[in-house]
């Protein structure tokens, strides 16, 4: 991909002195009384800004944090409990600005954070007067938030067309390398695990995956419908049976390539979905009218974990059955350990994925944690996500 890198600028010494914006993905989880419950996508941030730093910068680093109103400012939008994380991370003060679209007093080798970007008005519909008051701020506009990179918003897009300079930064870049690398030219057999409540809501990324993988392995809702498909039975199971024909186009268009998607030989039910509920193992065929699916059984886990085992490469998005529940965590718990240990070049991706990855402790384990959530989807999908667009609009100019 033909794109400016911050990493190659700071190399050839072109940003000594010079005002840099870094637009991260801050976009954490916090609890009722605003404590961060995860940081990942913070400490995903601070290589770009040390980077930076080190390079002679004056550094500003904005982000969004929720879906606020525009112009209603409410203190649970503040990135206040963010920069006081980021500033433990960097150990140095990480003073928070609150207006700052009109100009940022700093000088180079400090680091400020812009509020919550989101509360610009005119940020969501990429309003070019507002992108243009961000260009104005920087000498060098940063994208490296890749959890955001699938929005055209004022401070994603608009502010990367206008800025004297717009690159990536080594977030951004080590995402789409890693993307790329699991999808373009991968080794094989390449897998993946595509799992979740609903076809409908993957199914583009089953679909565009169906053209080039050699397993495609489906689990949770989406199993369900897949199964429904091949004529079982799946009791009261979550399923979309008006996408049973779309499930069918899926199985065919692997099988045309001589690839497959492995259904489930045995499955984990319930009559409820309960953390108490008493799970069962049974065939496939035995699921009873009042059943509920709720994870794949352990001869399926097995199986998959051969695939996994004998890949290449694994791309993973979703977990196998309701994994929070320990009596329907089998499935998921197999297959992570399975792509732990598997010399395959694997990456993750998705919210829950990567709460099963936490879950079972196999962080170090997987190839790449993608930090997108969304936009890890739409990339998946086969689409050039807006951040990637205009970056290589502007190093065609
Ligand atoms: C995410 O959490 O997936 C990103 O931060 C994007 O957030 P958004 O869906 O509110 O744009």
């Amino acid at each position: 991909m033909n794109i400016l890198r911050f990493t190659d600028l700071c190399a050839q010494d072109q940003v000594r002195g010079q005002r840099v914006l870094i637009r991260a993905d801050l976009n954490v989880p916090q609890d009722e009384a605003g404590r961060i419950t995860e940081d990942t996508r913070i400490r995903a941030s601070v290589p770009c800004i040390e980077q930076a730093l080190k390079a002679g910068a004056a550094v500003m680093v904005t982000s969004h944090l929720g879906r606020p109103t525009e112009g209603e400012f409410k203190p649970e939008d503040s990135l206040a409990p963010v920069a006081t994380r980021l500033a433990e991370l960097l150990g140095r003060p990480v003073p928070l600005i609150a207006k700052w679209v009109d100009g940022v007093a700093i000088n180079p080798g400090e680091v400020v954070m812009l509020e919550n970007c989101r509360l610009n008005k005119g940020e969501k519909k990429n309003d070019p007067v507002l992108a243009k008051k961000m260009a104005a701020l920087c000498d060098v506009f940063v994208h490296d938030a890749f959890g955001t990179a699938h929005r055209a918003e004022a401070s994603t897009y608009g502010v990367a067309q206008f800025a004297k300079v717009a690159c990536a930064g080594p977030l951004l870049a080590a995402e789409i390398d890693a993307i790329t690398r699991a999808l373009e030219n991968p080794k094989r057999p390449l897998v993946a695990i595509v799992a979740g409540s609903k076809v409908s809501t993957k199914l583009s990324i089953l679909k565009s995956l169906a053209a080039n993988v050699d397993q495609l392995i489906v689990g949770g809702g989406i199993a369900n419908t897949f199964m429904l498909a091949m004529g079982l039975p799946i009791g009261k199971s979550l399923a979309e049976p008006a996408l049973v024909e779309e499930a069918k186009a899926v199985i065919e268009m692997m099988k045309a390539r001589g690839a497959a998607v492995p259904i489930p030989t045995d499955v984990v039910v319930a009559n409820e979905f309960a953390a108490m509920a008493r799970a069962n193992k049974v065939p496939v065929e035995a699921v009873q009218d009042d059943d509920l699916i709720l994870d794949i059984g352990p001869r399926t886990a097995a199986e998959l974990a051969g695939i996994i085992a004998r890949a290449g490469t694994v791309v993973w998005n979703g977990p196998m059955g309701v994994f929070e529940y320990d009596q329907f965590a089998g499935g998921t718990r197999t297959l992570a350990a399975a792509i732990a240990h598997s010399p395959a070049f694997s990456i993750a991706g998705g919210g829950d994925t990567l709460a099963a990855i936490a879950k079972y402790g196999i962080e170090k384990d997987i190839g790449y944690i993608s930090t997108g959530g969304g936009a890890f989807l739409e990339v998946l999908e086969g689409k050039t996500l807006p951040a990637f667009d205009i970056l290589m609009q502007r190093a065609a100019a």
